[in-house]
C-alpha cells in the first residue's frame, strides 16, 4: 500500500502506521522519527531541527524535502510505504506531488484520521516513547502501558516522554496543525484522494483503511 496518513498530533498516525506495516511489510516513513534520530545522533540536520521541534514549530520545508527526496528513492519503498507526518504544509504537498510524478508512483489513498481535541491532549500528555532509535515503540501510561514501568517490552530500552510533550509545546503543535496542516484536507479532497475516518479506536481506523483498499 502507498498511503499518506494525515491527522493532528496524537491522532494515532504512528500507532496506525505500525499496525498497517505489520500486515503487508510496507515501510513506515515518519518525518518526526527521522528528525528525532538526527537530533539524537547530533548531526547537522538534527542541530538545525531541534529548536523548531522543541517549540512545537514546523521544521523548514527545504530540510524536510531534502530528507524525503532521498528516502522515497530507497529500495525498501518498492514494498509500499505509509507517510506519517508528511506532508505537513501545502508547499510540501505540492513538492511531493511533483516528486511522485517524477518517480512514477501513484498513491492509493490519503487518510485523514479525525479525533476530538480533548482526546488528542489527553493522549499526548500520557504517551511514552522508546529511546532506542531502531525501535521507537509507542506506549501510553493509560491505554497501552509497558509490562514493566519505564522499560520497552520490545527491546528493553528506557521509555520516556518526548521533549516536545510539555503542555505549552503540545498546545503550540495543535495550533500549528490547525494553521499549516489542516488545509491539506482541502488540498487532497480536490485531488480526489481523501478518505476521512472519524473515531478513537485504532483497530476501527485500520479496519476502515483495509476495507477501502479491498484488503
Ligand atoms: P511528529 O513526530 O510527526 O509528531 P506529530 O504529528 O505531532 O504526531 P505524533 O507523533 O505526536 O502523533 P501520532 O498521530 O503519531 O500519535 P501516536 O500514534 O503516537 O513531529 C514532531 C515534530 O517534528 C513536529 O512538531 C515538527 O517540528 C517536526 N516535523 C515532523 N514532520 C515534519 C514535516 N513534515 N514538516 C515540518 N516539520 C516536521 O499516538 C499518540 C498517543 O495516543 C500514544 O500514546 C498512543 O499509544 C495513544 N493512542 C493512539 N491511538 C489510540 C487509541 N485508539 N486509543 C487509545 N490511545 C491511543
Amino acid at each position: 500500500m502507498k498511503l499518506i496518513l494525515l491527522g493532528a498530533p496524537g491522532a494515532g498516525k504512528g500507532t496506525v502506521a505500525k499496525m498497517l506495516t505489520a500486515i503487508d511489510g510496507s515501510v513506515q516513513i515518519s518525518t518526526g522519527d527521522i528528525l528525532r534520530g538526527e537530533v539524537q545522533a547530533g548531526s547537522d540536520l538534527g542541530r538545525q531541527a531541534e529548536d523548531y521541534m522543541n517549540r512545537g514549530d514546523l521544521v523548514p520545508d527545504s530540510l524536510i524535502m531534502g530528507i524525503m527526496e532521498k528516502r522515497l528513492q530507497q529500495p525498501d519503498c518498492a514494498k509500499g510505504f505509509l507517510l506519517d507526518g508528511f506532508p505537513r504544509t501545502i508547499p510540501q504537498a505540492e513538492a511531493l506531488k511533483e516528486l511522485l510524478n517524477k518517480l512514477g508512483i501513484t498513491l492509493d489513498m490519503v487518510v485523514n484520521i479525525d479525533v476530538p481535541r480533548e482526546v488528542l491532549l489527553d493522549r499526548l500528555t500520557t504517551r511514552r516513547t522508546c529511546t532506542n532509535s531502531e525501535c521507537q515503540a509507542i506506549y501510553n501510561v493509560k491505554s497501552m502501558p509497558p509490562k514493566q514501568e519505564g522499560i520497552c517490552d520490545k527491546c528493553g530500552s528506557p521509555i520516556v516522554q518526548r521533549d516536545d510533550e510539555t503542555v505549552e509545546a503540545i498546545t503550540h503543535r495543535l495550533e500549528t496543525y490547525n494553521q499549516k496542516t489542516a488545509p491539506l484536507v482541502g488540498f487532497y479532497e480536490k485531488e480526489g484522494q481523501l478518505q476521512t475516518i472519524t473515531g478513537t479506536s485504532s483497530d476501527a481506523v485500520v479496519n476502515a483503511i483495509k476495507s477501502e483498499l479491498g484488503m
